[in-house]
């Protein structure tokens, strides 16, 4: 491996400015805490790293940078790139694109949002500024490693110029729903889904922000998944998910520290015995400081016999405060605090402690171990960083985490009271609860937690992400389809004279015949038929046309011919010189349902038709209107998902058509069947549909595999064109002068 370069909109400091003196402070937010945790480890760090350097904004202008550089501690862990970005620029790339339109949108606060143009120039812009400033200095063996939503556009900037560099993305915010997502301008949305997928690893938090983006992907792009991989522009994408973990130990040895300790025991001092909840966020609308604080307000209320015997102290970390969004929320919640203070406080008791300010590390710490309940309630946050802090720096198990359902977090932490933060009467008798919480029961909870912790922590997090974006570069390298040249067929013409049992296995459609407008006429014409005719007169032959078609088409088309037959992918079978078998026998009740679904398409969607066959039911959209049909088919692509969940059917995003068929059935395991019983010396596969990668993923090693057509695929190689494919079987039959040459080309052994 070679270096690491994290990308990310911040650095891991802010500049105070005091007069002439400058001093650097940690950046807050989860990124920074993770990233940085991982630099200043070395010990836990992956040893192949030949170098460490952290591009991002220095939020602070060019002349003071040497300045604040002499300020970093002389054994600096890694080197750090600033990029300077001009004020104005900056305002509407942070404040604007990445702050009021991106962050309210991905947290489901789509009111806030707000789509002004020059955010989204400035956006590409400053994406711009970082490409520039890193693709020079980019050398072989790097990993670039670009984080958070304010870079979305920089994989591709990336990949543009450097086709073959490794790039691994990480959303540290929820991805929405596709519901939430679409809101954006059309350009915009596309433009940033586009940017991200330049990246080979893309990784987010939770498994529902994995599918979100997929659903994204596939209504917007056109784009279908295969589990967790993504073929887009003849490239292989990994989308993962890598829940982002903490320096467990850093947290949790930290009790021992004689500072922390001596921090803690001043606040458990100055609380006088009281129980303490306890809060920590950014100021920022996500964090639902205003229903935690009507929630608490509710328990003062409910349960008077807490009062004076607990306290709230509520800390919030100045973040983004120029934007109004962010401002208003501050004087709200200071007006909260100031009613609730009002309402309930006595002479000798105040519930709610307030403070607006950065807190140290060891400052932290302390009041994580002096709170006895933490109340994190966010109303929607990617993962959500100080519940598991509270949770690692708790000691003997005592400590009571009340989660909110909306934080990322909350599908590794179960053992947390989870609440809705927006249901106030469930927030406040929760706090009871947690007060009240016997310690064998903390105990308890907290312990199966931690130890959750301690084994996916940041250092597991950030080499499981790298080993990941390795392995997809292995995997792109291998899938690297190749362009059957002279070569490689005058090879195959050589391997197909020499064996004794040959298996031709061939896809119909796209394939032997181009696309017809109307799929009941796309009839083989004489020239087809000739060649099957001939190929299958040799004895050593075996033809098989391996077809999506229905058993009616087939058997009027090509039945005459001494070859196999497959219609509906596997579902029926004649071999050769014997008649149908059916593989299937359900009912088919169930094309009702989808039959109804399709015909509203159809009546949605001009051109668009329906074609049934005994298994299967398809939606052909090749004669629609190209951007209607397109949009269309995703439309009807995400109704017939969520439709035949807990079925045994499979929906299929053909080539212009969407089918449903009965599962279990797929052209791969019709080919496996075939060559398994045959046991051939040469075997050769063509197709040209996603229907077809079945068979090239199941014939690996086995055969000749040929993609007709350009696009990413499985199989070994690939031809331009369908109208390439009849003088190929041709020149089987007819083969030209071979050239003595031994053949660079990998053949597939003889199967056994
Ligand atoms: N934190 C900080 N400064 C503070 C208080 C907290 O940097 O004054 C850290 C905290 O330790 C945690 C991070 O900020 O690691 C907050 O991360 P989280 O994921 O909870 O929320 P985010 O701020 O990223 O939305
Ligand atoms: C969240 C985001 C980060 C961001 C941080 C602090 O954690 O995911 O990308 O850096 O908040 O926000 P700020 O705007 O101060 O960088």
């Amino acid at each position: 491996m070679g270096r690491l370069i994290i990308i990310s909109s911040r650095l891991p400091f802010s500049l105070d400015k005091e007069g002439d003196k400058i001093s650097l402070r940690q950046s807050s937010g989860g990124l920074v805490s993770a990233i940085k945790s991982y630099f200043e480890n070395t010990s836990a760090q992956r040893n192949d790293l030949t170098g460490k350097i952290w591009m991002g904004v220095a939020d602070f202008p060019q002349e003071d940078w040497a300045q604040a550089m002499e300020q970093q501690d002389a054994g600096q862990e890694f080197e750090v790139l600033p990029v300077f970005v001009d004020k104005d620029l900056y305002e509407n790339y942070y404040n604007g694109f990445a702050n009021s339109v991106l962050w309210p949108l991905f947290h489901y606060f789509s009111n806030l949002a707000n789509y002004e143009t020059q955010y989204f120039d400035a956006y590409v812009q400053v994406n711009q500024l970082f490409a520039d400033k890193i693709l020079p200095l980019l050398e072989p063996g790097d990993q670039v490693w670009i984080h958070d939503y304010q870079l979305m556009l920089l994989p591709d900037l990336l990949r543009k110029k450097r086709p073959d560099a490794t790039i691994g993305f990480f959303l540290h915010i929820p991805f929405p729903s596709y519901e939430i997502f679409r809101l954006l301008p059309t350009e915009w949305k596309k433009t940033l889904l586009h940017g991200v997928m330049g990246a080979d690893l893309i990784g987010f938090h939770t498994y529902d922000y994995v599918q979100h983006f997929l659903q994204s992907v596939k209504m917007l792009l056109g784009v279908d998944n295969y589990f967790h991989n993504l073929q887009y522009q003849d490239r292989l994408i990994r989308i993962d998910l890598f829940p982002i973990g903490i320096d467990y130990n850093k947290f949790h040895l930290a009790a021992s520290d004689p500072e922390v300790e001596e921090l803690r025991d001043k606040i458990l001092k100055d609380l006088e015995g009281k129980k303490i909840i306890f809060s920590v966020d950014r100021l920022d609308y996500s964090k639902g400081l205003m229903n935690r604080l009507n929630g608490f307000e509710y328990f003062l209320e409910r349960y008077p016999e807490w009062r004076e015997k607990m306290v709230f102290v509520l800390n919030i970390v100045p973040s983004r405060d120029t934007i109004p969004a962010y401002n208003d929320r501050k004087k709200m919640i200071e007006e909260k605090v100031g009613t609730i203070n009002g309402r309930f406080s006595s002479i000798s008791w105040q519930p709610v402690i307030y403070r607006y300010n950065h807190l140290s590390f060891k400052e932290l710490v302390a009041l994580y171990q002096a709170a006895d309940v933490a109340l994190i309630t966010p109303l929607r946050d990617g993962m959500n960083l100080v519940a598991k802090e509270y949770v690692a720096s708790s000691t003997g198990g005592r400590g009571v985490l009340i989660l909110s359902e909306l934080a990322g977090a909350a599908s590794e932490l179960g053992e947390a009271i989870l609440v809705n933060p927006t249901d106030t009467s469930d927030v406040a008798s929760s706090i009871t609860r947690a007060l009240a919480m016997p310690l064998y029961e903390q105990r308890n909870r907290i312990g199966l937690m931690q130890r959750r912790l301690q084994e996916y922590d940041v250092f597991k997090w950030v080499n499981d992400f790298m080993d990941q974006l390795i392995q997809v570069k292995q995997e792109q390298q291998k899938q690297k389809v190749k362009l059957l040249d002279d070569k490689t067929m005058a090879a195959i013409q050589r391997h197909y004279q020499g064996a004794k049992n040959r298996c031709l296995l061939l896809d119909y459609d796209g394939t032997l015949v181009p696309f017809s407008k109307i799929p009941s006429e796309a009839a083989p014409d004489n020239a087809v038929k000739d060649l099957l005719g001939r190929l299958a007169a040799d004895p050593k032959n075996h033809v098989v046309i391996i077809s999506g078609r229905d058993v009616n088409s087939l058997d009027r088309w090509l039945s005459f011919l001494p070859v196999t037959l497959v219609a509906e992918h596997g579902a029926s079978f004649k071999m050769r010189n014997s008649n149908w078998q059916q593989k299937v026998s359900v009912s088919d009740l169930w094309k009702e349902e989808i039959r109804r679904v399709m015909q509203m398409f159809v009546t949605r969607c001009a051109g668009s038709f329906i074609e049934e066959k005994t298994n299967t039911i398809a939606w052909h959209y090749r004669n629609t209107q190209t951007g209607l049909g397109f949009s269309r088919s995703r439309e009807l692509l995400n109704t017939l998902s969520q439709l035949i969940q807990n079925t045994t059917l499979q929906v299929i995003d053909g080539n212009k058509v969407v089918e449903v068929r009965i599962g279990g059935f797929d052209k791969g395991a019709a080919a496996l069947k075939i060559i398994n019983e045959m046991d051939p010396d040469f075997v050769l596969c063509m197709g040209d549909d996603t229907t077809d990668e079945d068979m090239f993923k199941a014939l690996e090693g086995e055969a000749y595999t040929i993609k007709v057509n350009n696009g990413a695929s499985s199989a070994q190689y690939t031809i331009m064109s369908q109208q390439q494919v009849l003088p190929l079987l041709q020149s089987l039959l007819q083969p030209r002068t071979i050239p003595n040459s031994e053949p660079e080309v990998q053949l597939p052994e003889a199967h056994h």
